[in-house]
């Protein structure tokens, strides 16, 4: 299958696929996908807005490892489970960046004084078909990456 390719919000070409690691092995970013007792969980970016969780791998880390991690970091979401589900490029001005996306359920949530770079967890029962115009969520969540992946997740584990 060929990668499907699209402008982000930001006008940055995306180049997104849902085969087994297309452009990278060893990517350096991950961003997760999580349910927790029947309800999406994301977390709320201080300056980006809501978002699902996610960010970069650290040196000597594994991209799965990456995103149990952030998970937590991020909501206090610990993950029973994570599934990989695709891979994307994005050509943006900072340079080429390459991430997994994962799908994840979390079994319990620590509620922390203190998130990792963010408000801490947020929770949906229903993903909006589309944020466009709302200042309230990241631009992460307003390109074709969440409406394929959520589609992906819905066909293979919901
Ligand atoms: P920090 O280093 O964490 O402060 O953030 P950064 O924005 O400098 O770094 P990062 O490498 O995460 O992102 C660089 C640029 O790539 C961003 O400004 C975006 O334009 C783009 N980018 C990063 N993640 C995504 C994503 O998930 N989707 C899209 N469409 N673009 C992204």
């Amino acid at each position: 299958m060929e990668p499907i390719i699209f402008k982000d919000y930001y006008d940055n070409t995306v180049k997104l696929s849902f085969e087994d690691h297309p452009f990278s092995k060893d990517p350096k970013h991950v961003w997760v996908l999580c349910r927790f007792r029947g309800q999406w969980l994301l977390t709320e970016h201080p300056r980006r807005g809501i978002e699902f969780p996610g960010g970069k791998v650290e040196p000597g880390e594994t991209a799965d490892e990456a995103a149990v991690r952030e998970v937590f970091e991020e909501t206090g979401g610990h993950v029973s489970s994570l599934h990989y589900l695709g891979q994307y490029k994005v050509d943006g001005k900072g340079g080429l960046i390459i991430k997994n996306i994962y799908y994840a359920t979390v079994d319990k949530i620590l509620l922390k004084e203190r998130y990792y770079e963010t408000n801490g967890p947020v929770f949906f029962e229903t993903i909006p078909e589309t944020f466009d115009g709302s200042r309230k969520f990241s631009f992460m969540m307003k390109d074709q990456v969440l409406i394929q992946s959520l589609q992906h997740t819905k066909e293979k584990f919901l």
